[in-house]
């Protein structure tokens, strides 16, 4: 990918830090960012599960798909095709499923090829979000992209997380991209709430998964195994209305739950 060379100035700074607290981000109780450091393990999945187990806890929560090339998040929540209604005071995000969602694709769409540039990016970011009326939320979970290079340092700073889910299969490449992640993760002091192994009956290599959640010092929070149902063309809530599936992901709410009032 080409070098960023946008004259931008970065962002400040003192502006990050007091971004969540004058911005519509004020009215969020918890932001807690999923991802990975790779595509394709189940981000938006996860993202996706968490969001609707935390709902069906009586929370209120939002979803913010960060995944600039798609709005994916809302696909896997609904069979029809949503956009949200810009209004003169902000973006609105959607309401499916009892979620609030949001997708940076719903809105910089015209921009893309803008976005792409690094710090320019990170500006047009900040200023996206700041437009965004969520309103009151318990938490809002950021469905983050693939990569650790510069959107995925402006993001984490930009947000500031309470608490970071780490989405990753046992393949050794999943693992070798999540460890980079981490020490990002470590250095700008965003607690790890734990990891979700996610498609847990592939790739084996379990002797290695133990030892990545050692080096990392954190804890396996949830199992998610490979579901057929995924390549069906029922929504997550439909294939997660069935009672057995059901309580597979309150088990995953509850996890989530213990550990971030444990931490904050
Ligand atoms: N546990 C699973 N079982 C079956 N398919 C899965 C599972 N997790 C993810 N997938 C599928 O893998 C693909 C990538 O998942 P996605 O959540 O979009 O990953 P990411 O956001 O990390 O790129 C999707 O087609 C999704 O349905
Ligand atoms: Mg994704």
């Amino acid at each position: 990918m080409e070098k960023e060379t946008s004259s931008c100035k970065p962002i400040e700074e003192s502006a990050l830090k007091s971004f969540r607290s004058h911005s519509p981000l004020k009215e969020v109780r918890y932001i807690i960012a999923v991802g990975s450091g790779k595509g394709g393990v189940g981000k938006t999945t996860l993202s996706v599960l968490l969001s609707l187990a935390l709902k069906e806890e009586g929370f209120l929560v939002g979803l913010y798909d960060l995944d600039f090339y798609g709005p994916n998040s809302s696909l896997l929540l609904s069979s029809k095709k949503e956009e949200p209604i810009r209004d003169p005071e902000g973006y609105k995000p959607l309401n499916l499923e009892g979620i609030k969602v949001m997708s940076l694709s719903f809105m910089i769409s015209e921009r893309e090829p803008v976005f792409m540039r690094g710090l320019l990016a990170a500006k047009l970011l900040q200023e996206l979000t700041q437009r965004v009326i969520w309103g009151p939320l318990d938490f809002l979970i950021l469905d983050l992209p693939p990569g650790t290079g510069d959107i995925f340092l402006s993001m984490i700073d930009l947000f500031s997380p309470d608490g970071f889910i780490l989405v990753t299969t046992s393949h050794k490449l999943s693992l070798a991209d999540s460890l980079r992640t981490v020490s990002i993760l470590k250095e700008k002091k965003v607690p790890i709430l734990g990891v979700i192994k996610n498609m847990s009956n592939l790739f084996g290599k379990e002797e290695a998964f133990r030892k990545f959640l050692e080096d990392i010092k954190a804890p396996l929070l949830f199992e998610l195994p490979f579901l057929e149902e995924f390549s069906e063309k029922e929504t997550l809530p439909e294939i997660f209305s069935k009672s057995e599936k059901r309580e597979l992901l309150q088990g995953l709410a509850k996890e989530v739950l213990k550990r971030i009032f444990r931490i904050h």
